[in-house]
C-alpha cells in the first residue's frame, strides 16, 4: 500500500496550480505497451500523472481547471466493463473512482471530446506534457482549435505550455513519505546485493546471480525492478549499459552489479563491484579503493547550498588524480582535465536525481540556466567508476579489464545529507566477508 493519501495529491495540485496565474492543465496516463503481437509489458503509470493524482490505471486523464475564482479538478477514466473484468481484471469505474479520489468531477473517458470542450471554453492557457502525442492530447488540442473557429466564443486558447518541468520542479523536493518509499525499495535491494555477494562463486552465469536478486525482489513485495539490471562480470563491466548478463563468471575477474527494485513506483539504484571468488588481487583492491575513496570524498561534500555541477567538477577532478595515482594517465592534472583526458577511464557523470524515476527528469538548472544548489530533501545518485578495457594496451597489464562502479542514494538534509544506502557493504574488507557468508 502506497503511503500517498488523498491529502498529499490534493496538496501537489495545489502548488502546482500555484504555479499558473489561469488555464487547464492536462495529463495523460501511460499508454500500455506492447510487447511482441498481443503480449504487453507490465503496465507502468506515467510518473508526473501519478505524482499529481495516484491513479494507476491506464486510459485515464487529469485536468485541473484554474480561474481567477476557482479551480477544478477533473479525472477521467475508463468505466467499469464486465468482459474486462473477466480478462484483465476489474478496473475501479467512475462511480468507485469518485468515491476514491477526491476530485470535483469523474467522467467517463470516451466522453472526453465532449466535456473538455466545456472545461477549454474561455480559457487561454493550455498546460500539456509538449511530447505527448496521445490521442487524449491531440484531442484537446483539436477541440481547443474548434472553439478559436467557433463564432462568439471571445476567449480561447492562446498559448500551450509544458506542464511537465513545472511538475518536475515539484517532484525534486521529496516528502517524508516519498522518502520512506524510497527507503523501503533500497531495504530490499540491498538484502538482493547481500544476496548475490553470498551466492556468487566463478563458474556461474551472470543471469543467475541475476535470478537470485530478482528472487528476492519479488519476495519481499517489490512491484518490479527499477531499470534492466546490469551483472557484468570481468571485462564486461566496461561496456556501461551491459545488459545482456548471458556470460559466465570467471575465477579472479570482478563482478559489477548495478540493479535494484521499484517500491510503490519510487526507485532506487545501487551498484556493487566485488570479487567472483570473493577475494580482491592486489591490483583489483588497489583500483576499488582509488573508486571507494572518490565515493566517500565526494558524498562528504554534499550539503545545502552546493551547486550539483561544482560537485560534478570536483568528482572530475578526485577521479583524474586517482588515474594518475594508478599511473593510468601521467600529466598535470589540470591539463589532463582540460583535456578531458579521464573521460577514457570515466566517462559518466557523477550522478543523477532519483525518485519515482531512476534517472528523475527534475531540472539540474534554474530557469537561468544556472546550476541548482542542493537543497534538503532532493535525492542523488553518487556513482563514480573507473572502466579499464582489456584490450587497452596503454595500461598496465594488472589493470586492464577492470571495471569498477560504486552507487549510493543520497538524501540531501538541513544539514548535510544522509546516504540512504549505507547499510550496503562495500569496504574491500566488508565486501568480503559478505562474500564469504553461507545463505
Ligand atoms: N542504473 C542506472 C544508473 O546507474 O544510472
Ligand atoms: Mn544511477
Ligand atoms: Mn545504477
Amino acid at each position: 500500500m502506497s503511503l500517498m493519501n488523498e491529502k498529499h495529491y490534493e496538496l501537489r495540485r495545489q502548488k502546482l496550480l500555484n504555479f499558473i496565474e489561469e488555464g487547464v492543465v492536462i495529463l495523460a496516463s501511460s499508454p500500455p505497451k506492447t510487447r511482441s503481437n498481443d503480449t504487453e509489458y507490465p503496465y507502468r503509470q506515467n510518473s508526473d500523472f501519478y505524482y499529481m493524482c495516484g491513479f494507476q490505471e491506464d486510459n485515464a486523464l487529469l485536468v485541473l481547471v484554474k480561474t481567477k475564482e476557482l479551480s477544478k479538478i477533473v479525472l477521467f477514466v475508463e468505466p467499469y466493463n464486465e468482459e474486462h473484468a473477466l480478462w484483465n481484471g476489474s478496473r475501479l469505474g467512475i462511480e468507485r473512482a469518485k468515491e476514491r479520489f477526491c476530485m470535483d468531477e469523474v467522467y467517463d473517458i470516451h466522453g472526453f471530446s465532449i466535456v473538455i470542450k466545456e472545461l477549454l471554453r474561455d480559457h487561454v492557457a493550455l498546460y500539456i506534457d509538449l511530447f505527448d502525442e496521445s490521442e487524449w492530447i491531440t484531442q484537446a488540442k483539436k477541440t481547443a482549435k474548434e472553439l478559436r473557429e467557433t463564432r462568439g466564443v471571445k476567449r480561447h486558447i492562446k498559448a500551450i505550455y509544458d506542464v511537465t518541468h513545472l511538475i518536475r520542479t515539484l517532484r525534486l523536493i521529496k516528502s517524508d513519505e516519498e522518502i520512506t518509499e524510497i527507503k523501503n525499495a533500497i531495504n530490499i535491494t540491498a538484502l538482493a546485493h547481500h544476496e548475490a555477494m553470498k551466492r556468487c562463486r566463478s563458474g556461474l552465469y551472470e543471469y543467475e546471480l541475476q535470478a537470485y536478486m530478482s528472487y528476492v525482489f519479488q519476495s519481499h513485495g517489490a512491484q518490479a525492478e527499477a531499470y534492466g539490471a546490469i551483472v557484468a562480470g570481468g571485462n564486461n563491466a566496461n561496456t556501461l549499459h551491459y545488459i545482456d548478463n548471458r556470460d559466465v563468471l570467471h575465477e579472479g575477474d570482478l563482478v559489477l552489479i548495478d540493479a535494484a527494485c521499484e517500491w510503490e513506483l519510487y526507485a532506487s539504484d545501487i551498484t556493487r563491484t566485488f570479487p567472483v571468488n570473493g577475494k580482491f588481487t592486489v591490483a583489483q583492491k588497489t583500483v576499488y579503493e582509488k573508486v571507494l575513496d572518490v565515493q566517500l570524498k565526494v558524498i562528504e561534500a554534499m550539503k545545502p547550498g552546493v551547486k550539483r555541477d561544482w560537485l560534478q567538477q570536483y568528482s572530475e577532478e578526485l577521479l583524474c588524480q586517482a588515474l594518475i595515482d594508478l599511473g593510468i594517465l601521467s600529466g598535470k592534472c589540470k591539463t589532463l582535465l582540460e583535456a578531458k583526458a579521464h573521460k577514457k577511464y570515466a566517462p559518466h557523470g557523477i550522478g543523477h536525481w532519483m525518485g519515482l524515476d531512476v534517472h528523475d527528469p527534475c531540472p539540474y538548472v534554474d530557469d537561468e540556466g544556472e546550476s541548482l544548489c542542493f537543497t534538503a530533501g532532493m535525492v542523488m545518485t553518487i556513482e563514480p567508476g573507473i572502466y579499464i578495457r582489456a584490450d587497452d594496451a596503454t595500461v598496465d597489464e594488472k589493470y586492464r579489464g577492470i571495471g569498477i562502479r560504486i552507487e549510493d542514494d543520497i538524501l540531501i538534509t538541513e544539514n548535510g545529507y544522509e546516504n540512504l544506502s549505507a547499510m550496503i557493504v562495500k569496504t574491500a574488507d566488508d565486501i568480503e566477508k559478505m562474500c564469504k557468508e553461507l545463505v
